[in-house]
């Protein structure tokens, strides 16, 4: 890890410098990734589009602090510490002042290059870090909306974001070593995270290797090979996954399944990769999983 000296001479890691995190996007992934920074001490400001989302976010974000002090894992008292640290916002310009931004809005690349481009203009720290949490767009894509593509590097989380322990550490080819470093010791030192580093492909480690299995479950549902009980319960019970793969699905998001899923396919032209029909018309039908209320399964209760 590169070091940056103090004026008193001793070295501190890049890391230690970043205080002030920007999250945009306050979905299923954003919301996590935000609740993650303040209970580690960050100062957060979380961006959404328009007010009735950004109500919608601080929502879900209140309901996860409050199921860890059901849980016993912090008290009322530190809730209202972690909220105090959250800052929400409709306003991009809000970010002049962060260190790190992560990206978390939907799979939309033109969406996300217009937020890229945006930040480049605000953020004045001339080392911030720019990363996504995309799980299907090339960062490189994402660096060439800047003018800074050296600063920009991909920060992916998994779901549910306080529970996983990992993160994919992206560069692209532009990507500066300090930049991957610096991110790097920022999840890891700041927010506690495992990391592995990929490259730049469709996808990266963990989705090129889960979403085929995801994939090839929703392919021996369609075909009425077995139904959604048993291939969930078969993989929890004769694997010791946590969940079925099904059930993995309707946590994750159809539509995200969807949008890694395309993108695979696009990158590798491996059938394996495309999404099944039934996946796609379940994406059209709004039966999302767990965030719509029904996907594979039902969580309407
Ligand atoms: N927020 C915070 N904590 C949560 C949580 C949430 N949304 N959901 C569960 N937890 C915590 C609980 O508080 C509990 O903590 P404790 O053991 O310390 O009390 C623990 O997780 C277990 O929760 P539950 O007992 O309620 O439920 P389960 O034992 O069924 O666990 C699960 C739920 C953690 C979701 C577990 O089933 C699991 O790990 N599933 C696999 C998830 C997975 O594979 N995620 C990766 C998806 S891929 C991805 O995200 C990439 C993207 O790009 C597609």
């Amino acid at each position: 890890m590169q070091t940056v000296d103090r004026v008193d001479g001793a070295a501190v890691s890049p890391a230690s410098t970043f205080t002030r995190l920007g999250v945009i996007g306050c979905g299923l992934m954003g919301s996590g990734i935000a609740e993650v920074a303040a209970r580690a001490g960050l100062d957060v400001a979380v961006r959404e589009v328009d007010r009735s989302a950004l109500s919608a976010g601080r929502s879900r974000l209140v309901a996860s602090l409050d199921r860890g002090v059901r849980g016993g894992k912090l008290s009322e008292a530190e809730r209202d510490t972690v909220l105090g640290r959250l800052t929400f916002t409709t306003e991009i310009d809000a970010f002049g002042d962060r260190d790190v931004v992560v990206e978390a809005v939907a799979e939309n690349e033109q969406v996300k290059s217009e937020i890229f481009a945006a930040l480049d203009k605000v953020v004045s720290r001339p080392d911030a870090i720019f990363a996504s949490n995309t799980s299907s767009i090339p960062i490189m894509k994402l660096g060439m909306a800047t003018s800074r593509p050296e600063q920009v590097v991909g920060i992916h989380f998994f779901n549910p974001v306080p529970v996983q322990k990992l993160v994919e550490i992206v560069p692209s080819l532009l990507t500066s070593a300090e930049t991957v470093n610096a991110a790097q010791g920022f999840v890891t030192e700041r927010l506690g995270k495992e990391v592995i580093r990929s490259q730049d492909r469709a996808g990266f480690v963990v989705n090129a290797l889960l979403v085929p299995y995801l994939l090839a479950a929703v392919r021996m549902l369609e075909s009425g090979f077995a139904a959604a009980d048993d291939i969930d319960r078969g993989m929890v019970l004769g694997c010791a996954h946590p969940m079925g793969p099904l059930r993995l699905s309707d946590l994750i998001g159809l539509d995200t399944i969807k949008a890694v899923a395309e993108s695979l396919y696009e990158e590798f032209k491996e059938p394996l990769y495309s999404p099944p029909p039934l996946l796609m018309r379940m994406v059209d039908a709004g039966l999302l999983g767990k965030k719509s209320g029904r996907g594979f399964h039902n969580y309407a209760a």
